[in-house]
């Protein structure tokens, strides 16, 4: 493509080491649309008859169903996916395939491209999404009054609904969808006709290229849409994100399922035997899932690393951005469909919820809730009842059956009627907490906006 200039063709070494055909050749489809609206501006401009367009569109169109079809042999030494299509389609329709790269760079093809990727994926990231987030709401309602301690420190602390515990990750998930969609929006502008930095002197209608393309405007300044790749940068955060909430939830679940626990059966399909232990079943799900979220975390940093020394505009290094891009698409897609499934497919136990819960100490604050409520202020109601929590740690009585009263005339008999946990599930009515009246409320509003 640049045999003008140079009198040695590239090392082989060289060309092992800069090819990028064997990842790139994925953005084949986007490629192609890029050229064709390209090519069409270039006939509106009259740099192109209608029959060199036609056969430019035929040709490009040949070459992408052949590369779909697998017919396509893709060749190291022509780089990239944006070379080999070139010079195949010059191959096939003869010198005026020559004529594609009037006003045109690798530079801003690439940027054109990998933006028409990121929107492909982030419709279909966020459709996962919203696939998982459904099977969250299914299970939450299967179990929305299946009474569970909640924890912090990972020590029990008041008593939750599975329910409510499920739909906290809901919310999570639906973040990671208004980040997608923030992120799809900032992204969805063309570059095409920013050239290798400078534009062109010869001007296409960009407008019209951006319409075609399905893009919302068109860039503003040739060499920062050259140069970025912020859009990559954020899509991984949004990819990273969402898989340190599936991480958090893996963790949950992988805690859950042990036999200390044992609040939550995975089903056989989705849990692994040992090839030593026969009484085994690992959660490897669960756990492959908080491992490659370090991935997906890793694949944000790399990229960032490559851009923070990168002067204006295009520079090699940015070859990089599409390995780690990829690999955080492929791997969020595969996290959530199998997440989704072995969701779908468990079973909570919820006479193990229940047992975990029942432990009257989860309703300590409750019962300081109760001197309050007779007048007393929260600090000496939390006092008052950290003396009998001590009490019953020391006597091994269980909270529930201490006499009260002897420990401080503030405390009246009718004040342990906050050992049950149906009221004490019922008392919590505020927006966002888990009553059972509340918890079902959510699930329908999900239900319904999902
Ligand atoms: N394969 C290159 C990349 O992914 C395309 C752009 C090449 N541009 C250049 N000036 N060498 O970044």
């Amino acid at each position: 493509m640049w045999k003008g200039r140079f009198s040695q063709d590239t090392s082989s070494l060289v060309q092992q080491f800069g090819e990028s055909i064997s990842y790139d050749w994925r953005l084949y489809p986007h490629d192609i649309a890029g050229s064709i609206a390209h090519a069409r501006a270039q006939l509106k401009a009259g740099l192109l008859t209608e029959e060199e367009f036609s056969s430019i569109e035929k040709g490009l169109l040949e070459i992408e169903a052949d590369i779909r079809e697998g017919r396509f042999e893709f060749k190291t030494s022509l780089e990239d996916i944006h070379m080999n299509i070139e010079s195949e389609l010059t191959k096939r329709i003869g010198s005026t395939g020559g004529k594609l790269h009037t006003a045109r760079s690798r530079n801003d093809q690439v940027a054109t491209d990998t933006r028409l990727y990121c929107r492909t994926q982030i419709d279909e990231i966020s459709t996962a999404i919203h696939g998982l987030q459904k099977t969250l709401v299914a299970k939450a309602e299967q179990y929305a009054a299946s009474v569970m301690p909640g924890y912090t420190h990972l020590q029990r602390g008041q008593p939750v609904t599975v329910g409510h515990h499920l739909l906290a990750y809901v919310e999570m998930l639906q973040r990671d969808k208004g980040r997608l969609s923030d992120c799809r929006r900032r992204l969805n502008v063309s570059p095409l006709g920013s050239g290798a930095l400078a534009g062109s002197t010869i001007n296409l209608d960009r407008e019209a290229i951006a319409v075609e393309l399905g893009f919302d405007a068109v860039t503003r300044n040739s060499m920062d849409a050259i140069a970025d790749r912020d859009y990559i940068a954020e899509l991984l955060f949004v990819i990273s994100m969402s898989g340190v909430h599936l991480s958090r939830l893996s963790e949950d679940l992988i805690l859950w399922c042990s036999s200390e626990f044992g609040f939550v059966a995975l089903s056989d399909a989705h849990t692994t035997g040992s090839s030593l232990m026969p009484q085994k079943k690992n959660p490897d799900v669960c756990e492959l899932t908080r491992g490659k979220t370090g991935r997906l975390v890793g694949n944000l940093m790399n990229l960032l690393v490559a851009m923070k020394g990168l002067p204006l505009t295009y520079n090699r290094d940015l070859q990089e951005d599409k390995p780690p891009l990829f690999d955080s698409v492929d791997t969020i897609l595969l996290v959530l469909a199998v997440n989704s499934e072995m969701i779908a497919a468990m079973k909570m136990r919820e006479d193990r919820c229940l047992a975990a819960a029942s432990d009257p100490m989860l309703l300590a604050t409750d019962l300081a809730d109760a001197l309050v409520k007779s007048g007393i202020p929260f600090r000496t109601a939390h006092e008052l009842v950290g003396k009998a929590v001590a009490e019953s740690v020391k006597s091994g009585l269980p909270l529930d059956s201490l006499d009260l009263t002897a420990i401080d005339s503030a405390y009246t008999d009718t004040m342990k009627s906050v050992f049950s946990l149906e009221t004490a599930l019922a008392a919590r009515t505020n927006p966002g907490a888990p009553s059972v009246a509340n918890v079902k409320r959510e699930i329908e509003s999900w239900k319904a906006c999902l």
